[in-house]
Order: C-alpha cells, then structure tokens, then sequence
C-alpha cells in the first residue's frame, strides 16, 4: 500500500504537522539517507515472518512481534510520505519492489541463524541499540521540522522496541544458558554484519544510479558515511551501554566507558577512510 494512501487507517503520521515542512532545511544528503531507510523499515513484516519460525510456539511473543512489526513498517511509511513531500519524483513504491528483489531475508529457517533464540534476542537487542541511537542522531542533526518529529517519534520506538527484546531475553536466557563471551560475540557479529548487504542494497534501490550494476562496497560506504557523521560520542556512550546490558555485561562501568571512547575513535576513523575511498572514486569518475 502506498504511504500516503487515504483509505489507511489514522496512524500518528498523520497528525505530524505536515503544514509545517519546510524543503529549504532539507539537506540533498539527508533526504538521501531518508529514502535509503524508509526501505529497510518497511521490510519488517519480512523480519516477523522470520521471527514467527525461530519462536513457533510462543504465542505471547508473537503478538508482540506483530505490533513491533506494524510500528517498525509505520516508521517506514513516515520516512516515505516525508521523502515523497521533499521529492515528489521519489517512487517509494518502486524503490520498495527493487529492493525486495535484490535483498531478501533468510526465511526459510527452522531455527535462528544466531545458534539458540536467546542469541536471536541477543542480536535483535543490537538492531534496536543501532536505530535508536541513529534516529536519535538524525533528530538532532536535521534542521527540517517535520523530520525532526518523525526521527524523535521513531527513537523512541525503537528503544521501546529495545526493551521488549531486552525483557524477553531474559526469558529466555533462563533455558537457553548461553554465556556472556557467546553474547558479546553474537552482539559484536551483529554489530560487524551493519556493513552487509541490507543498507547497501537500500541504499542503491533508493538512490542509486540503476543503469549500474549494484555495487556493495560503494553503496554501502555511501550510505554509511551519511550515518556515521551524524553520530556524537554522547550518542556512542549510549548505545554501548544498552549493548553491555544485552551482552550481560555491566553498563555503567569502566569498561563500557573506555569502550565507547574506543568505539567511536574507531567509528571515526572509519569514517575517514570512507571519505578519502569516496573521494578516490570520484576523482577516477572524473577521469574517465
Ligand atoms: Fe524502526
Ligand atoms: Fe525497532
């Protein structure tokens, strides 16, 4: 269904004060990024479906995952009807139907991809630590207003979404026994698999140059380094405190704090490279 489909039942998209937007504070990188995660989030009923299989007989927990499913599908409905009203040439219908082509999940499983569902709680945990800390990032970063509500409303669904992994993870950490080096290992893989395909491929099936041939490493560069720039240490601080928690470890120590330093000296210096890759290939672009 189209994100700005009438006949849709009222959601708190609509009361954004949509009357509000003002395309003069709209940064072309920023729309950019808008466009690229609109996609990844309203893939999530794909998210669920895999889900269902990894917990088939926990009906409690599906119907929470359902409602996080409709609220994460929600968060890319708004980005999308924002992205459609800056750049009415955007086809977000169309850029959702190539992304599905090019990207899908692993849904034929019978167990998690993660060893036990405690470490699937352990890596959804993380997926959330990295979307709340983004759109917060973005919330502050952005000077349009109607993007800014929808960034702080989107943040605060997402630790909410945090939270219900959080708690369910300690649930089932209760028969599953996975110790905490495993956790910290699966929170570090899922923390690593954010340069995987997925941002990547959102990235070119939302604006990518589609008489190329998808190109991981560039598009997902490009992407990441719009990311990366956005984020504070403040913003860092947080999010390895919420991935202690999840990995068992203490989350206000001095680990976690020299962590963090390390994380986003580390983060940064990615970036930096990204930047000078970046200007590489536009110098040869150039060239050519
Ligand atoms: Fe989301
Ligand atoms: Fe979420």
């Amino acid at each position: 269904m189209h994100p700005g489909d009438e006949t849709m039942e009222q959601t708190w998209i609509d009361n954004l004060p949509w009357e509000q937007l003002d395309c003069s504070k709209v940064e072309s990188e920023h729309l950019q990024t808008v466009k690229a995660a609109s996609l990844v989030e309203f893939n999530a009923y794909d998210y669920a479906g895999y889900l269902f299989k990894v917990f088939p007989d926990d009906e409690t927990f599906h119907a929470a995952i359902r409602q996080w499913a409709e609220e994460e599908v929600l968060h890319g409905r708004a980005l999308g009807r924002w992205a459609m009203a800056v750049d009415p040439a955007f086809d977000f219908d169309g850029a959702v139907e190539r992304f599905r082509i090019g990207f899908s999940l692993p849904l034929d499983v019978t167990g998690s991809v993660r060893g036990s569902r405690a470490g699937e709680l352990v890596s959804r945990c993380i997926v959330e630590v990295g979307t709340s800390s983004f759109y917060t990032a973005f919330a502050r970063e952005t000077e349009e207003p109607v993007l800014r509500q929808i960034c702080a409303h989107i943040a605060a669904d997402e630790f909410r979404h945090y939270k219900l992994f959080y708690k369910n993870l300690k649930r089932y950490l209760a028969r599953d026994k996975i110790g905490r080096i495993r956790r910290a290992m699966i929170a570090a893989g899922r923390i690593h698999e954010t340069e995987d395909d997925e941002l990547a491929y959102a990235n070119y099936a939302a604006n990518g140059n589609l008489a190329r041939p998808y190109d991981r490493q560039a598009d997902g560069r490009d992407y990441l380094l719009r990311v990366y720039r956005m984020y504070r240490q403040g913003h860092m601080d947080r999010a390895i405190a919420m991935s202690f928690k999840a990995a068992g470890l203490k989350p206000h120590s001095r680990l976690a704090g020299a962590s963090s330093r390390i994380a986003f000296w580390l983060l940064k210096a990615r970036q930096r490279r990204m930047e000078k890759a970046a200007d590489r290939d536009s110098e040869a672009r150039r060239a050519a």
